[in-house]
């Protein structure tokens, strides 16, 4: 498995942690991950996709310390990490990892004795613990769950529960293994609400998943698992990548896709990006909104039916909105 590294080519700065040729194998397995290099960069929303059992957990695990690969290297800011107690505080003071399921997370019996479990730990004054379990806590949305018992937590309020313990550390980034999986449709729309309100503030979110409609919608840059290894990039580039799809077992999210067809009927002009959001979507309906790109598109204005007064091209007397 190798990776390739087109992030300096795309005009980021240093990358705030970075793993470098990392190689793993659990104990008397197989590799997992060889010769993969993943570089996080400050303000990036990054969605890490690939199949079930691809390795996606391991890299996260990877990256926030939690395992260490062997050979390659765990940079932090510039420079290699030391796994002794000193150099995984520094880690985990900046990159928090949330696993998965929260119930491998969540230990103690209320959800505020949780969330101020890692600021205590990092011996902070009571005030600041205090402050940041109150932040943590309003921006998870959860501030009256405080004196709940954990275990009396539906399932999306003990992950919100979880990742209010890592935001509590007030990582540079957070990192999080399939947050949506589990969640119903208004759970998922709660967190990433949640995780706007997250990169508002400055935080750089990684989040694996294998949605690749929520990834599209979602993040700026994709990082692609396969057994070839790791592909990074725009998430709207690499997610129009069918080989890479296919590589990495994953379908075309459905934007893409219905775009395509559109395109191929010539109901849309060549080109036309997929919208990303429901709001890139209404966007199409807006009086002119393809216009410009019709001068190219062959139409001629004075026969046929003619572009429709949103600007699509309708080659069978169609418009977008005579196709419900
Ligand atoms: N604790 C473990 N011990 C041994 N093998 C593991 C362990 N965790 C994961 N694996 C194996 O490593 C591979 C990658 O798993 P994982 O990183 O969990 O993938 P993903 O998160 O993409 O589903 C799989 O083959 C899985 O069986
Ligand atoms: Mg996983």
């Amino acid at each position: 498995m190798t990776s390739q590294r087109p992030d300096t080519a795309r005009g980021f700065g240093p990358p705030v942690v970075e793993l470098v040729a990392a190689d793993y194998a659990y104990e008397d397995g197989p590799p997992v991950l060889s010769a993969v290099s993943f570089a996080i960069h400050e303000g990036r929303a990054t969605a890490l996709l690939g199949r079930n059992g691809g390795g996606k957990t391991t890299l996260l695990r990877l990256l926030s310390g939690g395992l260490r690969c062997a050979p390659g290297q765990l940079v932090l800011e510039g420079s290699p990490v030391r796994y002794d107690r000193k150099g995984l505080t520094r880690l985990r003071t900046t990159v928090q990892l949330v696993v998965q399921d929260p119930d491998d997370q969540l230990f103690a019996a209320s959800v505020e004795q949780d969330v101020s479990f890692g600021p205590m730990n990092l011996g902070l004054p009571e005030e600041e613990v205090r402050a940041r379990v109150r932040d943590a806590l309003e921006a998870l949305d959860i501030a009256g769950l405080r004196d709940r018992p954990t275990h009396l937590l539906s399932y999306g309020q003990r992950k919100r529960a979880a990742i209010a313990g890592a935001v509590a550390m007030r990582p540079r980034v957070l990192v999080l293994d399939e947050p949506t999986a589990g969640l119903d449709p208004h759970g998922q729309e709660r967190l990433l609400d949640v995780l706007a309100r997250l990169r508002t503030t400055g935080t750089t979110i990684v989040m694996a998943t294998h949605d690749v409609d929520l990834a599209l919608r979602w993040a700026d840059d994709a990082a692609v698992l396969t057994d070839e290894g790791l592909r990074t990039g725009s998430v709207a580039t690499l997610l129009a990548r069918q080989e890479l799809l296919d590589a990495a077992r994953l379908r075309k999210p459905w934007s893409m896709a219905v775009t395509e067809v559109l395109t191929a009927g010539g109901l849309l002009p060549k080109g036309a990006a997929a919208p990303r959001t429901p709001e890139e979507l209404a966007r199409w309906a807006a009086p002119g909104h393809f216009g410009p790109s019709l001068a190219g598109s062959g139409q001629d204005p004075g026969s046929g039916p003619g572009p429709s007064p949103n600007g699509l091209p309708g080659p069978a007397g169609q418009r977008l909105s005579d196709l419900s």
